[in-house]
């Protein structure tokens, strides 16, 4: 479970979040979406503990994945971008890649899974990365799974495709994904917009 309370952050004088409070019950699956800038990803680094609490209170149980927006890719190859130096067995990377929608990409180059990603992921396309970052996160095998805007670069039709491989996987994880197309937030049982530092 995630459980938030009287959560309010500051960026110097600016005050992003107000006094948010949110309740995420296991397996939940949430969407959030509002305006650029309202303080989506500022909620997910506070959520993952990349940034410390001001003011509230945040309780999270769970090993947590988390995809962060603009993302990047380590310059090492696919495989090594999936399981970050973690022991990831074969068949649980290759789940990873399965859901994440890279298989036939990755089976169709030369050196496969294998191959480099460039030195600042230049070797593969927006697209691919995400779906690497992704694939990352999947393989970690987390207990809540975090998207902040992580599928913006894959048409509609891969997008849809993910969606509905990850039905399966993530039916006993929790997962909060923040989007901007609503379509992509279908899925979800519940769907805030964060709109002057509230979910509402
Ligand atoms: N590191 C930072 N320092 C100062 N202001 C920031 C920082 N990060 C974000 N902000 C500001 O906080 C607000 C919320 O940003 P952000 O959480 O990235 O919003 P969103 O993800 O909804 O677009 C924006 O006005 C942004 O300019
Ligand atoms: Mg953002």
């Amino acid at each position: 479970m995630i459980q938030i309370e009287n959560l309010t952050y500051s960026y110097d004088q600016k005050t992003v979040l107000k006094n948010l409070n949110l309740t995420i019950p296991d397996r939940m699956k949430i969407g959030i979406i509002g305006e650029s800038g309202s303080g989506k990803t500022t909620l997910i680094k506070l959520i993952s503990g990349l940034y410390e609490v001001q003011q509230g209170q945040i309780i999270a149980e769970g090993k947590m994945s988390v995809v962060m927006q603009g993302n990047k890719l380590f310059p090492f190859t696919i495989r090594e971008n999936i399981t970050c130096g973690h022991e990831i067995s074969e068949n649980q990377i290759w789940e990873a890649v399965r859901i994440a929608q890279l298989e036939e990409w990755v089976k169709s180059i030369p050196d496969g899974i294998d191959t480099f990603t460039g030195v600042r992921g230049d070797n593969v396309s927006g697209g691919q990365a995400q779906r690497i970052c992704i694939a990352r996160a999947i393989a970690q095998n987390p207990q809540i799974l975090i998207l902040d805007e992580a599928t913006s670069a894959l048409d509609m039709e891969t997008s849809a495709h993910l969606i509905e491989a990850l039905q399966n996987w993530w039916k006993e994880r929790t997962v909060i994904s923040i989007a901007h197309r609503k379509e992509a937030l279908d899925f979800c049982d519940k769907i805030y917009r964060l709109e002057e530092g509230v979910l509402c």
